[in-house]
Order: structure tokens, then C-alpha cells, then sequence
């Protein structure tokens, strides 16, 4: 038999001990898809005294974590511990520059760091990892570089964050409101105590920029990725939405702006309207999915768990298994000094239809007020709602969907209506997702 791959795993929660469990549980097929042994030899994590429910004692425990990259007995380190910076980010410069493979699930760190990382590894000449830090155990990263790497990829969106999926579908099935549904997501384990970082898309824009890295083989571009959450929805938008044949969805979109001398890429995670029988409908509960559009293969849906130990360990071993056979490839699909630097594309050349809620007082000549700005800025409305005055009496609820035209021109009318007093909130203003 080959001689092992020599693993140091930094990390041991969630998904540290899920690798452990499935290197020990699927042992002999690992073995033999890989051509030879997979062998933690080293494992480090804060607490040493903790029980994991994991057998340890194969293991050497190591106390500092940065020594793991230092050890002569190992090939690959295997980083679960999370965090953009710090420990983790230490850990990767220094297991590359000691020229040993890094296998990380840190979708965080790659969104600001990768490409650095991926500098680093192409100039040692090692593989350097990620598939588990999109979309959880969906094998997306694979399923991109490799499976659609003949095409070229026009578009790529997808679920990206299981928490807001699980809370927004939730609010579709009990017509609950977003924090009664946050609560509950938290009971159940699908949110963190602090689940800023998911509710606010920041989140699902680590995994879009790093998908649209790979899709259009572009530098990682996370600054430029625009952000817009979950919080401002309400279960009266979901109704609105539910009545005109469409779910509400938390979608990352990746796309280019060819209508400019040079390409511009569009990266954004906002709440948008799904058509009822597009496939990213009917993804429910804290599943993920992404469709990526390629110019040959056509419309591709990868589809699974965005989380959880097994699926994430299930990501990771493959990559593992990757290195094993002495795959490693360009972490981003393109050699690192190949990628394209597309400037930001203004979201104003968008072309699409969008849904605009209004909340409003209720006095005569307010619609009127509305549908003037839409005029003024040349937006053509294809339909609208109003939904009587609330039990308190004060708040109407005026929600519209536009026809197709450029984005601009929705900026433009809410701009004239600006300080109005006839506004009660701010619009919140949701793309249709194009078809
Ligand atoms: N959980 C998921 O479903 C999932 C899915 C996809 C990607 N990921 C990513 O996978 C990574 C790990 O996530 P997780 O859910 O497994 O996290 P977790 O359960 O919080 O585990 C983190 C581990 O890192 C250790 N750790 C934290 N700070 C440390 C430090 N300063 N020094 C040494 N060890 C330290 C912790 O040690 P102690 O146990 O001793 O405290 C713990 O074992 C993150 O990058 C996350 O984004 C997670």
C-alpha cells in the first residue's frame, strides 16, 4: 500500500470531529478511492480537557496550533477553526510557506485572503483547497472547475445561507413575521446567538465572491460584493408575493456587464422574488442550492446541505482525497496569475423587473404621489397592490412590480419620493429573479 497522507487538523467542533467520525467510518472506501491512507497524525483545538465524543488518543496533541505547520510528519494541514483573520489566516501563511497542502472549510478567510493564499501555494508549489467553505457539502467548487470547466459561464446564483432559507421559508409556511421566525431558527440550531453575519447576507456574499472567482475566473473580489438581508421583509411581502406566483428567496447573483467596453462583473445578495416554478422555489429549510448557466451545458442545479457536520465533513474529505491522488489544480480554476480583474459594474445597468413595497399613511392622494415619481423616472408598472389601512389605522401597504427596464430608473423614483411625508419607512425594493 502507498505511503499515507499525513493530516494535522486544526479545529475540532462542528465539522473538525464530523471529518473525524467519516474518516473513521468510511475508512476502506476512502482508502481505496484515494490509492492510499488518509492519517490524522496531528490535532490541536483550545480546550484539550473537553469531550468531544471523538476518540482522540490516536492522535498527538499538539498546543500550538502554528507548530502544526512546522511538523516533518505531516503533508496537509487541515484548518476547521474559522474566523477571516487571526489564528486561521497565521496558520494557512505558515503551512504554505512550509510547503505542506492546506485544506480549509473558512469561506471567511478565502473571501478576503484567497487570493493571496492562492499566490502563495502556486509560488510553493502546493495545493491549496476549499470546497467545503461553499455551500457546506454541496461539491459546487468541484462541479465548477472540473464538470463545467468546457463552458464558458454566463451567470451564477443560487441559496447560499441555510439560516435565512430555513427563516424565510418558514415565514412563507406560517405566515409568521421575521423575528418570531429568527427565534425559532435559533431554537433549532440553524442560527447562531449572533446571527448578524447570516441575516445580513454577509454570509452568502463570502460564497458568492469566491464562486464568481471560480465561475468567471476573476480575482476574488469580496469588497465589491453588495449585501442586503433579511430583516426588512415582512410576512405582508411574502403574501403580496405568494398572491402574484412567486416565493421570496435570499439569492446570491454573480453576472457580467458586457454592455461596457470592458466586462464588469456584478456581484449581490439581496432578497428577490422567485418565480413559483423555478427550481430555487422549491428549495425549503436550510438547504442550499446553486445554478450556475454555461454556454454549452446549460442550466446546471447543484442542490444539498449548506451545513452541518456531515455534509461539511463530506466536503472536506474530498478535497483531502484530491490531494491524495495528487490532483490539486488552480484553487480558482485559472492559474492565480491568469485571473481577470473585472471592474465593479454598476448595479443601474441592471435590466429586470423588481417588486417595490411601499408603506404609506392613509390619506388621499399618496398613490397618486407614487405612481407620479414612477412616471417621472420612466417606470412602467405592471401591477399593484394595496392592501387596506392597518389595525392600528395609520399604515397602508402599496406594493407594485415593475415591467422589464434598467434599474437606474427604480433609484431614480425613489429618489423623487425621498423625505416624503407621505412614506411611513423606507421602500424596500426586491428584484424578480430573470428566468
Ligand atoms: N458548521 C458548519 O456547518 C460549517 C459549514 C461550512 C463551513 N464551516 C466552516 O468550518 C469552520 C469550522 O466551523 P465549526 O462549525 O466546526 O466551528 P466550531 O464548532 O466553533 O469549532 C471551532 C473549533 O476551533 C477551535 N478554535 C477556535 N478558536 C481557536 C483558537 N484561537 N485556537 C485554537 N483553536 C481554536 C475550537 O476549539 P474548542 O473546541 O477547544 O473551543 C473548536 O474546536 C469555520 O470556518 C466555518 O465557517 C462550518
Amino acid at each position: 500500500m502507498a505511503e499515507p497522507l499525513r493530516i494535522a487538523l486544526a479545529g475540532l467542533g462542528t465539522v473538525g470531529t464530523g471529518v473525524i467520525e467519516l474518516l473513521e467510518t468510511n475508512r476502506s472506501t476512502i482508502e481505496r478511492r484515494a490509492g492510499r491512507p488518509l492519517e490524522i497524525v496531528a490535532v490541536n483545538a483550545r480546550d484539550r480537557s473537553r469531550d468531544r465524543g471523538v476518540d482522540l488518543s490516536p492522535y498527538a496533541w499538539v498546543d500550538d496550533m502554528q507548530a502544526m505547520a512546522e511538523r516533518a510528519d505531516v503533508d496537509v494541514v487541515l484548518e476547521l477553526v474559522g474566523g477571516s483573520d487571526g489564528p486561521a489566516l497565521t496558520l494557512a501563511r505558515a503551512a504554505l510557506d512550509a510547503g505542506k497542502g492546506f485544506v480549509t472549510a473558512n469561506k471567511a478567510m478565502i473571501a478576503h485572503h484567497g487570493l493571496a493564499l492562492a499566490e502563495q501555494a502556486a509560488l510553493r508549489g502546493v495545493p491549496l483547497k476549499f470546497e467545503a467553505a461553499v455551500a457546506g457539502g454541496i461539491p459546487v467548487v468541484k462541479g465548477l472547475r472540473e464538470g463545467a470547466a468546457a463552458n464558458r459561464i454566463e451567470r451564477i446564483y443560487g441559496i447560499l445561507n441555510g439560516t435565512c432559507n430555513y427563516i424565510l421559508s418558514e415565514m412563507e409556511r406560517t405566515g409568521a413575521d421575521f423575528s418570531d421566525m429568527l427565534r425559532g431558527a435559533q431554537e433549532k440550531g440553524y442560527a447562531e446567538a449572533d446571527p448578524t453575519f447570516d441575516i445580513e447576507g454577509v454570509d452568502a456574499a463570502h460564497k458568492l465572491a469566491i464562486l464568481a472567482a471560480i465561475g468567471f475566473g476573476a480575482r476574488v473580489d469580496f469588497d465589491n460584493v453588495s449585501a442586503t438581508g433579511i430583516g426588512e421583509v415582512r410576512a405582508a411581502d411574502i403574501t403580496q408575493a405568494a398572491t402574484l406566483g412567486y416565493v421570496i428567496r435570499l439569492v446570491g447573483i454573480a453576472s457580467l456587464d458586457e454592455s461596457a467596453e470592458e466586462p464588469r462583473l456584478l456581484q449581490r445578495v439581496r432578497p428577490c422574488l422567485v418565480a413559483r416554478g423555478h427550481p430555487l422555489a422549491a428549495v425549503t429549510g436550510p438547504t442550499n442550492a446553486v445554478v450556475a448557466e454555461g454556454n454549452f451545458s446549460g442550466r446546471l442545479l447543484f442542490q444539498g446541505a449548506g451545513a452541518g457536520a456531515g455534509p461539511t465533513a463530506s466536503a472536506v474529505v474530498a478535497d483531502l482525497i484530491d490531494i491524495a491522488r495528487g490532483d490539486s489544480g488552480a484553487p480558482f480554476s485559472v492559474a492565480v496569475e491568469e485571473l481577470e480583474q473585472f471592474a465593479p459594474a454598476d448595479p443601474g445597468n441592471r435590466v429586470g423587473r423588481d417588486y417595490i413595497r411601499f408603506t404609506v399613511t392613509d390619506r388621499p392622494g399618496v398613490l397618486a404621489e407614487i405612481t407620479a415619481a414612477m412616471r417621472d423616472a420612466e417606470v412602467s408598472i405592471e401591477s399593484l397592490i394595496q392592501r387596506g389601512r392597518d389595525h392600528d389605522g395609520g399604515e397602508v401597504l402599496v406594493a407594485m412590480v415593475t415591467h422589464e427596464g434598467p434599474e437606474r430608473c427604480v433609484t431614480k423614483a425613489l429618489d423623487l419620493l425621498e423625505g416624503s411625508p407621505s412614506l411611513t419607512a423606507p421602500p424596500l425594493v426586491m428584484p424578480i429573479l430573470k428566468e
